[in-house]
């Protein structure tokens, strides 16, 4: 499993990939909003820089034109940009003349698995079903996620996808189990997937047993 960063923040970014664990990231405009006065194009250059892997930014057009323009104009900032499309019909379109012009793209805000089947026919790179969101309208956002991946494999799609919208570490467990190609995951969450009671304690014990032991090899040494 792949694991891009939910986040528009460098800062984590560059935390992630000096652990050497991160495969990609993800921005959406309500991540970019929450940088401040930061210019969205000079981040997303910034990202791709420090990145080795696909960084997605997303378009904000709501229009066929205005997609297909903002992507053309997004793809020339690094050749590790994916340009992330909302799932409607004009977004659909845009996907299917960018995945013939070679541009990769990651459809989003995708709920069901009738709208993943669309996203794989129109040649998306990737599709985010937002599982978090699911769960909190009630839904199950883990077995949404678990239709796509068996669609996907009757049919052969080659259309990734991408656990998207992780509220927590069991969400991680739970999608990695079922052989998800990439979860994206925010900075809070990846910290949490280090942590675990029994690796404190067990390393406290293990540095006050070895405190002991060199004060009692020092003493014997000198006597
Ligand atoms: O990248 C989009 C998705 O991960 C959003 O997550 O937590 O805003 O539902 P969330």
């Amino acid at each position: 499993m792949k694991i891009f960063l939910d986040t528009a923040n460098i800062e984590e970014i560059k935390k992630a990939v000096s652990w050497g664990i991160l495969d990609g990231v993800t921005t959406n405009p309500t991540l970019v909003s929450r940088e401040g006065k930061v210019d969205f194009k000079t981040r997303v250059k910034e990202i791709c820089e420090v990145v080795n892997g696909p960084v997605s930014a997303e378009v904000v057009s709501t229009n066929y034109d205005g997609m297909v323009n903002e992507a053309h104009e997004l793809s020339k900032i690094a050749e590790n940009v994916t340009i992330k499309i909302p799932m409607t019909k004009d977004g659909i379109k845009a996907v299917s003349t960018l995945s013939k012009e070679g541009i990769k793209t990651n459809v989003t805000l995708v709920f069901s698995a009738n709208q993943a089947i669309l996203a794989a026919k129109a040649g998306a790179t990737f599709v985010s079903p937002f599982i978090g969101r699911l769960d909190d309208v009630g839904n199950d956002g883990v077995n949404v996620l678990a239709d796509i991946l068996e669609i996907y494999k009757t049919y052969g799609f080659k259309t990734e996808v991408i656990a998207a919208s992780i509220r927590h570490p069991e969400h991680v467990r739970q999608v990695a189990l079922l052989g998800v190609h990439i979860a994206t995951i925010p900075f809070k969450v990846l910290q949490l997937l280090f942590e675990h009671p029994l690796t404190d304690k067990g390393l406290k014990r293990f540095l006050s047993d070895w405190e002991e032991y060199e004060k009692r090899i020092s003493s014997a040494q000198h006597g």
